[in-house]
């Protein structure tokens, strides 16, 4: 049986960031919880299933327009480079064009571990050639490569338009450091959703399965596991809408009375209809993405849209200095 090409780096602090970021979101006016702690190892596989929703158009949408540009994409990409993936938990998308082409490395990089772990090892399985090392962070946090990594091409493939999940301003500073870990002539592909009609954005996120709002309310459930959190899970509910002015879709989770959560020794009162900001979810045109990509300092390549104008693919170069 040939060697598994397979290693693991844990670099997420230990730290009690759970309980500390709760404690500080849920003190804020408006209330607010971070959307990274949705990905438990429940929530990464809710996650998992709502982008196999008929409902959820970015995923199937993204997928489609790799599989369909799968040749151009491949050969704009730096020939054995090292491809790092931030978020790469479920390494599905990847899987459409790693074959053709064949980094030297693959880097994905996520904070739910056993999940990314899971879905390494079956990639390597299928994929004996490939080398992989997993690295468990917080990727919305600091974008790090473990030491000794080869000093090849870096191509950062960042897809989901998770960059969707950042505030404008968080996004350019993303953008700058993913530049800063590219260094000069590194590549940048990644997936961003378009602005569209209200419609089909709310039903993405209100879907008729009612997944969303599983993955939404689990984040309760994690809280009352990890934190000793006394959230009743009847008094909740998952609301979504489009804020056009924004450019964004929101998720709160909403209180349907008055009551009282305890997390530890800290006493939260929620009145009836009060919600917990849980998510943004910012929608970009073509051209407004690419214009935050260069006040990042990113070359503007290419880009790949479906028929449909659902979603996109860039490709960003560092630019040479
Ligand atoms: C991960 N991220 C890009 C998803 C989104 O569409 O903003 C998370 C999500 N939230 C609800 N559905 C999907």
């Amino acid at each position: 049986m040939p060697e598994q090409k397979i290693h693991f780096h844990d670099m997420h602090s230990t730290a009690n960031d759970l309980l500390e970021d709760v404690i500080t979101g849920l003190g804020k006016s408006p209330r607010s919880i971070p959307p990274k702690y949705f990905y438990d190892e429940q929530g990464s596989q809710l996650f998992d299933r709502i982008t196999q929703l008929e409902d959820y158009y970015p995923a199937r949408t993204e997928i489609s327009i790799l599989q369909k540009y799968k040749q151009d994409i491949v050969q704009s990409l730096n020939k054995h480079c090292l491809l790092i993936e931030p978020g790469g938990g479920s390494c599905s998308k990847v899987r459409i064009f790693i074959n053709d082409l064949q980094p030297g490395m693959y880097v994905p990089m996520d904070i739910s571990k056993q999940h990314m772990l899971a879905s390494a090892k079956q990639m390597s399985k299928q994929m004996s050639w490939l080398d992989i090392h997993a690295v468990c962070n917080d990727f919305t946090l600091k974008l790090k490569l473990p030491d000794g990594l080869p000093d090849a091409a870096r191509v950062v493939f960042f897809p989901g338009s998770s960059i969707g999940n950042f505030q404008p301003s968080a996004a350019l500073q993303y953008l700058l450091d993913i530049s800063n870990l590219l260094g000069n002539g590194g590549q940048l592909l990644i997936g961003v959703d378009l602005k569209k009609d209200k419609n089909i954005l709310e039903r993405a996120y209100n879907d008729s399965e009612g997944v969303t709002a599983e993955f939404n309310l689990n984040l309760l459930t994690r809280l009352n596991n990890e934190i000793s959190a006394d959230f009743d899970l009847q008094t909740w509910s998952h609301y979504s809408f489009y804020n056009s002015e924004q450019s964004r879709i929101e998720m709160h989770l909403q209180s349907m009375c008055d009551q009282v959560v305890n997390i530890g020794d800290h006493e939260f009162y929620f009145a009836e209809n009060e919600k917990i900001h849980t998510e943004n979810s910012y929608k970009y045109t073509v051209e407004e993405f690419q214009l935050l990509g260069l006040e990042a300092g990113l070359q503007v390549d290419k880009v790949w849209v479906d028929d449909g104008k659902l979603f996109s693919i860039h490709l960003f170069t560092v630019k040479t200095k």
